[in-house]
């Protein structure tokens, strides 16, 4: 029998590795980004190996103007920077410098089955809306990109949102399927999802979570909107029958909403909250919590257009997290190919 394939000097990391990704589709990440998941990657860079990437080709898999699509490519980045995430210590890079990307894609795509593919839930909505007809390939194919972009880096942990679950979980199958039929050890990725943040509602219809395509505006907090702007969606958000302040997700999703990006934000504890608003009606709440959020949004915002005025550094940064990032996906592209069968070049 075959051995497994041990890992190459590249693709064994000294720290287990984190990566994550996120789309550059709007002017501005949202809180449901940042809280779901941007948050624990600046976390995880600490303790771990940490890629993160601008997720540009999964961005064409809907219509974009391409001179938008360009800038707002750097405007993740800067947000990245901003947040905290340290080009020194994480390698930051955008997909599409990338083409080991689509080349793990294409080998993925052929041990992907149709009916495995039909089952993703996110391309059953996205595609909801155009009709399956006039949706394009790439959002068909979509998760089996996403499933590339996380093997290529052998990661231990995919820290994101809930609604990437269904993602992970076709990575790890694919991950699987490949080391049976090819003895090859991809290592099973783990999802890094926390459960207080998994899932952040929309502010004025907390039946659905905060998203950028089907949030209205006033139910989604962009983090580089006019703070004044963000507050006001704070004060005026939904919220439920009955006025007492109390933690409970089934019958009060909007209050609870709240206290989930409140206890977040301000690393105060839901019960502190609870208890501290004890007697209080929800316009107080919402009035302090608008508060901390403006609190917040403010130096990130300011940090993040300075970051933007130096086009030359973000550039840079860019092309050195593709060097790091390169090294790790050719080795286990050429290692790949090498299975497969494919002739050496
Ligand atoms: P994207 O760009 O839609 O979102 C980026 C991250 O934000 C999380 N998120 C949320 N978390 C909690 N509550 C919400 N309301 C909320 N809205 C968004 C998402 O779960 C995600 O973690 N397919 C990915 C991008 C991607 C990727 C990857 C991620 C491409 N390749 C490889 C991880 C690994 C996406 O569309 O994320």
């Amino acid at each position: 029998m075959a051995r497994m394939s041990e890992p190459t000097p590249a693709e064994k990391p000294v720290r287990p590795r984190v990566l994550s990704g996120i789309q550059p589709t709007s002017d501005s990440f949202h809180f449901g980004n940042y809280l779901g998941a941007l948050r624990q990657w600046v976390e995880l860079q600490e303790t771990h190996e940490p890629f993160f990437f601008i997720a540009n080709m999964h961005a064409l898999t809907l219509e974009q103007e391409p001179k938008k699509l360009r800038e707002r490519t750097f405007v993740a980045a800067a947000q990245l920077m901003a947040m905290g995430i340290d080009p020194q210590r994480s390698a930051i890079f955008v997909q599409s410098h990338m083409p080991e990307h689509a080349e793990l894609a294409w080998v993925l795509q052929c041990l992907t089955g149709f009916g495995e593919a039909r089952r993703m839930t996110q391309f059953k909505d996205k595609s909801a809306k155009a009709g399956e007809g006039s949706s394009s390939v790439g959002l068909f194919t979509y998760p089996i990109l996403q499933a590339a972009d996380i093997l290529l880096y052998r990661p231990a942990y995919v820290p994101v949102g809930e609604d990437q679950r269904q993602h992970l979980e076709l990575t790890r199958d694919l991950a699987q399927r490949f080391n049976h039929r090819y003895k090859r050890a991809f290592r099973l990725p783990e999802p890094y999802i926390l459960k207080e943040t998994a899932k952040i509602l929309d502010l004025q219809n907390p039946a659905i979570k905060m998203s950028k395509s089907n949030s209205s505006p006033g139910g989604i907090v962009e983090m580089l909107d006019d703070p004044k702007v963000s507050a006001k969606k704070v004060r005026s958000a939904v919220t439920d029958s009955g006025s007492e302040i109390r933690f409970d997700p089934e019958t009060k999703p909007g209050i609870s909403n709240l206290l989930t990006i409140y206890s977040a934000l301000s690393g105060r504890s839901i019960e502190d909250l609870v208890t501290s608003y004890e007697g209080q009606g929800y316009g107080a709440l919402k009035g302090d919590l608008a508060d901390v959020v403006v609190d917040f949004v403010t130096p990130f915002r300011n940090r993040t257009l300075e970051l933007l005025d130096d086009r030359a550094e973000l550039e840079r940064v860019l092309r050195a997290g593709a060097e790091t990032a390169g090294a790790v996906a050719r080795a286990t592209l050429a290692d790949v190919y090498d299975r497969v069968g494919f002739v050496g070049r």
